[in-house]
């Protein structure tokens, strides 16, 4: 399959600070690719080169076959954005703020407005197109920016945390919309701290932390080979005691009040613990999941 953007060893540098340090990717067309990681890993550093808003400091970076730079026009006419900025004009409607982007990609007033309707159809706004946008909720104003990142029919949608803040129904929405583009042949690409947003929207993710990638693949691939198949959480035991009565049957970690062992025999690990002299006050087993993996590599939890 095509790429359609290819990192080598890419890197930004603000001052001394190196936000970015050689990252490696390849984005498949008509996929959707994600970079999960925490506040700080860099993610937003990293789309803002790919969206052509900031020169890279090292390594290579290209967007449909074209070098990213701040002057790449062909590739910013055929991407949408989707910042983690709104910049929204508050003052205009919600139509008129679609027409005046509309024109950025070459389209007539008649043309941007007729585009402008079918998108906020689509994201559920047409009801509000003649509210001004101060007048618009949170989720409203980022499902204009989702519907103003389409207007130009992008080949390639760049969405910089595209739920964050937004209540569960807003984030269905815009989780099923943004499905629905994947599956018309749009590739995706979306930074996230979120596991279950990463979880179900990429083909492909990317782990970051520190300006590094820390693992990459497929959201079942990253779960079976780091975390392994199940989780059993266990109460009121000490970390200690678990991990020697489990031994090589999994890995042992604390998690607030709990610790959860990760394992490819859930009940292998039940029956060792019910077997021990001191005995476990409560016990959980559940499928292991992509928050497992995130404890795993950075030891840090992302939910905020
Ligand atoms: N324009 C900037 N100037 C200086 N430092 C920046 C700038 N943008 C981001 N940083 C720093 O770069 C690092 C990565 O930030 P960012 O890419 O925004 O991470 P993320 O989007 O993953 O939260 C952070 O330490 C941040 O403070
Ligand atoms: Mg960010």
């Amino acid at each position: 399959m095509a790429s359609i953007v290819a990192a080598r060893g890419l890197r930004k540098r603000y001052g001394d600070l190196e936000a970015v340090r050689g990252l490696d990717f390849d984005v498949e067309e008509g996929r959707c690719f994600a970079f999960l990681g925490p506040n700080g890993a860099g993610k937003s550093t990293t789309i803002r080169m790919i969206c052509c808003q900031s020169p890279i400091s090292g390594g290579s970076l290209t967007v449909f076959g074209i070098p990213a730079h701040p002057h790449a026009v062909r590739i910013k006419q055929q991407m949408g954005v989707v910042a983690q900025e709104d910049y929204l004009d508050r003052e205009l409607t919600v139509e008129e703020n679609l027409v005046l982007h509309g024109r950025f990609y070459g389209l007539s007033g008649r043309e941007a407005r007729e585009r402008g309707q079918e998108l906020l159809t689509f994201m559920q706004l047409y009801a509000k197109r003649q509210n001004r946008v101060k007048e618009l909720s949170g989720g409203m104003r980022r499902r204009l920016v989702i519907a103003r990142g389409l207007i130009g029919r992008p080949r390639l949608l760049v969405l910089d945390e595209p739920t964050t803040g937004l209540d569960p129904q807003a984030r269905l929405l815009v989780w099923t919309r943004l499905n629905e583009l994947r599956q018309s042949g749009v590739t995706l690409i979306v930074t996230t701290h979120y596991m279950e947003e990463a979880a179900r929207l990429a083909d492909h993710i990317v782990v970051m932390d520190h300006g590094r990638i820390l693992e990459a693949g497929s959201p079942a691939d990253l779960v079976e080979r780091i975390a392994g198949r199940e989780a059993v959480e266990v109460w009121g035991l000490e970390e200690t005691v678990v991990a020697e009565q489990i031994g090589n049957l999994g890995r042992v970690q604390a998690r607030g009040d709990s610790l959860a062992v990760l394992t490819d025999s859930a009940e292998a690990v039940v029956s060792r613990l019910l077997a021990g002299a001191l005995k476990p006050e409560r016990m959980q087993v559940r499928p292991a999941s992509l928050e497992d993996v995130f404890l795993l590599l950075t030891g840090k939890d992302l939910r905020e």
